[in-house]
């Protein structure tokens, strides 16, 4: 299982990486505009602040030619970044081209069986479906993950599930439960994963005992 932060906000990527709490970061074209600053100084700065750190960076072409060309020259910035590629057919076409490349690849914007399918036979080395975006709209993110695992164990497949759009503590633990090999988190959430009151109220019960104990 592994765990990463959904955000390209320095301050988020310093405070996670402090926990040491994950393993990569997941970034989109809004998480990027969020941020006001060019797309690669992002990723860079993400890519030096945490050299552990798989980094997921996005494409915006359109075509499957151009989306390749831009996911090569955006790999070229380290072996760490991760191109992710929108669940079209063009973005489909360049996960075929890419794979096997030396490129990694995350077919994103997955809310269904049929696309993960088609990813995974495309050779995409993940698969990102968007629980919260279906959870917002009455559908069942968690159990279109668990499908999704399901069907690529099943087949044998190399692609993996990541997780994303997830929106509370719950979906966390519920979406590993389902098969998720990685989990993207926004910051906030990282912190309420870990959150319980009995925790708390052991630990303010050892202070008060601990005082009692004679030197
Ligand atoms: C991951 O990288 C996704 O782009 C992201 O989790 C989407 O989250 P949202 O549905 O909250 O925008």
């Amino acid at each position: 299982m592994k765990i990463y932060l959904d955000s390209a906000n320095l301050e988020d990527v310093s405070r996670a990486l402090e926990s040491g709490r994950i393993d990569g970061v997941t970034t989109n074209p809004s998480i990027i505009a969020r941020e006001g600053r060019p797309f690669k100084a992002c990723i860079e700065d993400i890519l030096r602040m945490g050299p552990h750190l798989t980094v997921l960076a996005e494409v915006v072409s359109k075509s499957a030619a151009a989306m390749e060309a831009e996911a090569r020259d955006l790999a070229s910035l380290s072996a760490a970044i991760v191109i992710k590629l929108p669940c079209t057919a063009e973005g489909i076409a360049a996960a075929r081209k890419l794979s096997g490349s030396g490129i990694r690849t995350t077919v994103t914007l997955v809310f269904s069986l049929n696309q993960a399918i088609a990813a995974a036979c495309a050779g995409a080395d993940f698969v990102a479906p968007f629980v919260g975006r279906l959870d917002d709209i009455d559908s069942d993110g968690i159990g279109l993950v668990r499908s999704i695992k399901e069907t690529l164990v099943a087949h044998s497949m190399k692609t993996q599930v990541i997780a994303a759009s997830v929106r509370s503590p719950f979906s966390v633990s519920r979406l590993f439960i389902a098969g998720a090999d990685i989990v993207t988190l926004p910051y906030k959430l990282l912190g309420q994963m870990i959150q319980h009151p009995l925790t708390d109220q052991g630990m303010a019960a050892f202070e008060r005992d601990w005082v009692k104990v004679p030197d």
